[in-house]
């Protein structure tokens, strides 16, 4: 029997699931015997593996995270890793594997697909920034999840006459503030794109005092930074793949606006909220979809791909051109939301 292993990498997010059960409901219908690598790259370093059968998938597509784990572990951080993970790729005996995650466990799946291992992926991140696919699965969860949030930020920042920042995540891309931004009506989205000039800001924010709009909505990404400033975070530490733990650029927005207007401001920093429970239909689908051309391309030995949403389709995109770049927001989606701008 051919054997396809499936890891989930990387921060998780909700649609995971509905991937994993795609792949083991189309690849047992294949005959093909599936392999659940845990806790992500580490778990192939550590040969850490659960067989993934019909039971084992059974009532996962409505649950948030990932049922085999994850973690942000870069096997090529150090050699001895990477030699263990390509040993034991080989001596679980698997055909292929799908790996499942953002730019970080993608450009892992890449390197080592250019090292001779048959490896495929599915695009998956609540930050929207993979390259060559229109979306990827757990966005729409995380922006309507932001989206409720910034609802009942308003009720309580016009009962109060309050200015509202809410902190959102994204990393180095604005995605989840611009369109749960949108979506929420916020009077002003500060993006990483975008750097934030404060005076500005401030002026918009009185401007609609003066139209008698005593509240406000500021919506910030965590990953936005001042007009010639640094970002701020959390701490300097970098992780396995190089990057800072963001967050605290709420704050510091709500701070200045409060000093600089004298308006009453509060601070809600989403978090983590943002990446659990449950996902939307839309995700559902989207994952399942993943999850079947993955498969797909399993079967036709189509390596060094990832399955990609392009309008409506499915297609298969060069591993190598997704993580090349980062994607960041689409300016004239920007351009629309400032016009709501105050
Ligand atoms: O990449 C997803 C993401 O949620 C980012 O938006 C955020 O900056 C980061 O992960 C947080 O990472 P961690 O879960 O390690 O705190």
């Amino acid at each position: 029997m051919k054997k396809v292993g499936i890891l989930t990498g990387g921060g998780d997010c909700p649609g995971l699931n509905p991937v994993i059960r795609a792949v083991v409901r189309y690849a047992i219908q294949e005959n093909y015997q599936v392999v659940g690598i845990k806790n992500g790259w580490k778990g192939l370093i550590e040969n850490d593996t659960v067989e993934l059968n019909l039971q084992s998938v059974s009532g996962i597509l409505p649950k948030g995270g990932t049922i085999l784990g994850t973690s942000r572990t870069n096997p090529y951080k150090k050699e001895n890793d990477i030699e263990k993970a390509k040993e034991n790729f080989k001596k679980i005996g698997l055909d292929a594997l799908i790996a499942v995650g953002g730019e970080d466990t993608l450009g892992v799946a890449n390197k080592l697909y250019k090292d001779g291992f048959n490896v495929v992926g599915a695009p998956k991140t609540i930050d929207n920034d993979l390259n060559c696919t229109d979306v990827t699965f757990g966005f729409d969860t995380a922006i309507n999840i932001v989206t409720e949030a910034i609802d009942r930020l308003h009720t309580t920042a016009e009962s109060h006459h309050r200015i509202m920042v809410v902190e959102v995540m994204g990393r180095h891309a604005g995605w989840i503030a611009l369109e749960s931004g949108l979506a929420g009506g916020a009077d002003v989205i500060l993006i990483p794109e975008v750097p934030v000039d404060i005076d500005e800001v401030c002026s918009i924010i009185k401007k609609r005092h003066k139209r008698g709009k005593s509240y406000r909505i500021i919506v910030v990404a965590e990953g936005a930074q001042f007009k010639k400033g640094t970002m701020v975070t959390q701490e300097e530490k970098l992780d396995a793949f190089g990057h800072v733990r963001l967050g605290g650029m709420g704050q510091r927005v709500g701070d200045e606006i409060e000093k600089r207007t004298g308006y009453e401001t509060r601070v809600t920093v989403l978090g983590h909220i943002q990446r659990g429970g449950t996902p939307t239909a839309f995700d559902r689908v989207l994952g399942t979809r993943f999850g079947i051309k993955t498969m797909e391309l399993v079967l036709k030995k189509d390596y060094g791909k990832m399955a990609s949403l392009q309008g409506n389709k499915i297609i298969a995109v060069p591993l190598e051109a997704a993580v090349s770049e980062l994607k960041t927001v689409d300016m004239e989606l920007y351009n629309i939301a400032k016009i709501f701008f105050g």
